[in-house]
């Protein structure tokens, strides 16, 4: 699984055949500029679940339920659930724990696949104390497993787990039947998922332990753009191939001379 926010991505994923395309509430951090996760809407998250959805990709859409719209009551997050599957998405991810059975439930039971989250869950970073790996007690750790299960229980068809030590991330995808889809959470879940401007190296600010970057598509971006300013200030962009070509007719009837080389557009 990768995240993807927009068209463009959407088609790149495809083409890279990727099994799940997640419009991740990461996009806060990574495409709008915040400095969390807590201020994208729900809005928002259908905007850029629509644009993934326009980039007609093959692999299922997951749509990214954000902070607050999943927190209030059962009606408003089953309703906000529908916006993202109107807006694109086969189903929807929330983040939490067993306290999140009862909407998990009622989201099943209006027909939407749910992905569940669990370990470091960023939309709870402020109670966490910060981006802070999580399962690193054994009580904790077997309070983490267990409400994996009431998750898998409660009708979940795959549970992202993030930011724990490797052993979690084996003990909670061997208590489960459903895949479990790891990030900072080792090698053992069944599947992986990473934030696609960490894989391509276009977010550079932050390289987290659990990241690998394939590309550097920062450092690339910037020399392709001072290339272009470069040949726009020498004149050296556009050429001649790159111009629409006034038909002698058209330059003749404006009084224009044939070409710019032959003197200043406009001169008799
Ligand atoms: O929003 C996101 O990108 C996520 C993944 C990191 C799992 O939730």
């Amino acid at each position: 699984m990768v995240t993807a926010y927009d068209a463009p991505s959407a088609r790149v994923a495809t083409a890279a055949d990727v099994d799940l395309i997640l419009v991740g509430d990461s996009l806060a951090m990574v495409v709008l500029g915040y400095d969390d996760t807590l201020q994208v809407t729900i809005e928002d998250m259908a905007y850029h679940t629509a644009a993934v959805a326009r980039g007609e990709p093959t692999a299922v859409i997951v749509g990214d339920l954000p902070w607050l719209s999943f927190h209030v009551s059962v009606t408003e997050t089953v309703v906000n659930a529908a916006k993202l599957i109107r807006a694109g998405a086969s189903s929807v991810k929330l983040e939490g724990g067993a306290k999140r059975v009862p909407m998990i439930e009622a989201i099943v039971a209006a027909e939407i696949p749910v992905m569940a989250h669990v370990g470091l869950t960023p939309q709870s970073a402020k109670v966490m104390g910060g981006f802070k790996i999580q399962g690193r007690e054994p009580a904790a750790v077997r309070q983490l497993v267990d409400e994996a299960r009431q998750l898998e229980a409660a009708g979940c068809f795959a549970v992202v787990v993030e930011g724990v030590p490797d052993v979690v991330g084996r003990l909670v995808t061997e208590a489960l039947d459903i895949p479990t889809i790891g990030i900072g959470a080792g090698p053992d879940t069944d599947g992986q998922v990473l934030v696609y401007h960490d894989i391509i190296g276009l977010e550079n600010r932050f390289e987290p332990r659990f990241v690998r970057r394939y590309d550097n598509a920062f450092e690339r971006q910037v020399a392709a753009l001072t290339s272009y300013a470069a040949d726009v200030r020498t004149g050296a962009f556009p050429s001649d191939a790159e111009t629409y070509t006034a038909s002698d007719d058209l330059t003749e009837a404006l009084g224009l001379y044939g070409s710019t080389t032959d003197g200043p557009i406009g001169a008799t």
